[in-house]
C-alpha cells in the first residue's frame, strides 16, 4: 500500500494541500494554501486545485484524495451549504479528475476530517461512538461508531429554534454576530445538547481552526459525553483525505 499521498481540503474560505505520510498522519511538505474564489463556482474551483497539484508537483503514482463541504455521492456533490449552488447534483470527482488528468477520491471535508482524528488524532482508539464536528464557515460533523466512519451525516444543519442551527454555533456566525466565548458557549451547549439527546455518544471531538482556542469555550459546556479538542486542528482534513485515498477505508 502507498504510504505518501496528497491530501486537498476545500472550504468555504481556502484551498489547502499537502503531501502526507499516511502511515504516520505527518505532513511531509509546508501546507499550500489559497483562497476560495469568490463565488465558490466548480471550474474556478477546479483551477485553484489544479494549481495545488502542480505546486505539489508529485509523481502519476501518487494516490491523491480531495475533501469538499457537501454531501458526497458517487462522486457527486449534493449539497451546497458554503459554496455556490452550481455544486448541487454536479459530477464533481469527473470534473477533478479531468482537469488534474488522475483519479482521485472525493469525501465531505467532514468525513476526512473525522477519519484522520479517528486514525491519528484526537479519536484515535475510543470504542462506541464518537462524533467530530468542525467549527467553521459551517459546521461539519463526521460519525465513526467502533472505528468505522459513517459517510454523509449533517448534523451542522439540524433545526433548532426554526432554523438551521449551523448559522447559529458556527464560528462564522460567532464572528457575524460579534459574539463573546460566553454567549457563543450558550449556543454551543444547546447544539451539542440536542446531538447528545438524539445519539448518546461517548466523545465529541471538536475541530475547526477555532479549536486552537478550546481552553475559552469548551469548559464553559456541561454535558454527559467527553467534549474534547481536535489535535490535528487545521490539518485533518488534508490528512483524513489523503489516508483515504490511500484505501485505508472506502
Ligand atoms: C456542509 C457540510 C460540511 C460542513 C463543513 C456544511 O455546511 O453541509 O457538508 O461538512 O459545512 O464544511
Amino acid at each position: 500500500m502507498a504510504t505518501l499521498a496528497v491530501g486537498v481540503d476545500i472550504g468555504g474560505t481556502g484551498i489547502k494541500g499537502a503531501i502526507v505520510d499516511t502511515a504516520s498522519g505527518e505532513l511531509t511538505t509546508d501546507r499550500i494554501k489559497k483562497a476560495t474564489p469568490e463565488g465558490g463556482k466548480p471550474h474556478d474551483i477546479v483551477a485553484v486545485v489544479v494549481e495545488i497539484m502542480d505546486e505539489l508537483g508529485v509523481g502519476a503514482d501518487v494516490p491523491v484524495g480531495v475533501c469538499f463541504p457537501a454531501i458526497v455521492r458517487d462522486g457527486r456533490t449534493m449539497s451546497a451549504a458554503n459554496v455556490s449552488k452550481k455544486w448541487i447534483g454536479f459530477e464533481a470527482e469527473a470534473l477533478f479528475e479531468k482537469e488534474l488528468g488522475r483519479q482521485i477520491h472525493f469525501v465531505n471535508d467532514a468525513d476526512a476530517a473525522g477519519f484522520a482524528e479517528q486514525q491519528f488524532g484526537a479519536a484515535k482508539g475510543v470504542d462506541g461512538l464518537v462524533i467530530m464536528t468542525t467549527l467553521g464557515t459551517g459546521i461539519g460533523t463526521a460519525l465513526i461508531n467502533d472505528g468505522v466512519l459513517i459517510v454523509n451525516a449533517e448534523l451542522g444543519h439540524i433545526e433548532i429554534d426554526g432554523v438551521d442551527y449551523e448559522t447559529k454555533a458556527s464560528y462564522a456566525a460567532k464572528e457575524r454576530d460579534d459574539l463573546s466565548w460566553k454567549h457563543w458557549a450558550k449556543r454551543l451547549q444547546k447544539y451539542y445538547s440536542h446531538l447528545e439527546a438524539y445519539l448518546s455518544p461517548e466523545l465529541f471531538v471538536v475541530g475547526g481552526g477555532i479549536s486552537k482556542h478550546h481552553e475559552e469555550f469548551l469548559p464553559l459546556l456541561d454535558l454527559q459525553a467527553k467534549i474534547i479538542p481536535a489535535t490535528l486542528r487545521n490539518n485533518a482534513g488534508i490528512i483524513g483525505a489523503a489516508a483515504l485515498a490511500t484505501g485505508s477505508q472506502k
